[in-house]
């Protein structure tokens, strides 16, 4: 059967831009428009498919959400996107160099044989980069004092792997 020819709209009018909460994720720029009171725990796993960061408690208890904000140690889990306008956040998925080159911490966790089962590991890994962000050199103490928890009991090859990339961005190693 024809159809009846369809005439295009004399002008199109563009959807005015959607309004949403602006911010930078791993060098990117991303706007959130869901719900302001999303956290970003869920947001970068449910919305952006990001599963590095990992569900522990979402009771700010274990850190295996562990995230940079605007280069501090944060949970995803406690911060809502609202919180998040204009922010610089960096996911473990971004802790690479730009040429997908190893952070000297992830080597080092390679080195010292880090990971075990795994699943606290990307938190221990962005609260360690905040760490030597202001602690380059960092103390047993200041390794310690990271909240963090492992139930597979990491703790010393995460001590050392700290120690070997501080080592190693200060060209040391
Ligand atoms: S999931 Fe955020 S602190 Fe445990
Ligand atoms: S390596 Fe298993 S919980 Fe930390």
């Amino acid at each position: 059967m024809l159809q009846a020819k369809q005439t295009p709209p004399e002008s199109i009018t563009p959807e005015a831009p959607r309004k949403g909460i602006d911010l930078t994720l791993n060098g990117e720029h991303f706007r959130h428009t869901g719900d302001p009171k999303m956290t970003l725990l869920w947001y970068l796993r449910d919305v952006l498919h990001l599963t590095g960061t990992k569900y522990g408690c979402d009771s700010d208890q274990c850190g295996a959400c562990t995230v940079m904000i605007d280069g501090k140690r944060a949970l995803a889990c406690e911060t809502p996107m609202a919180k998040l306008a204009g922010s610089e956040v960096t996911t473990v998925e971004g802790l690479a160099g730009e040429n997908g080159g190893l952070h000297p911490l992830q080597q080092a966790w390679i080195d010292e044989d880090a990971i075990l089962c795994g699943y606290c590991q990307p938190g221990q890994l962005m609260a360690a980069a905040a760490l030597l962000k202001i602690k380059p050199n960092p103390s047993d103490a200041d390794i310690e004092s990271l909240p963090n928890i492992c139930r597979c009991g990491s703790y010393v090859r995460v001590r050392r792997a700290i120690k070997r990339a501080a080592k190693a961005m200060q060209g040391d190693a």
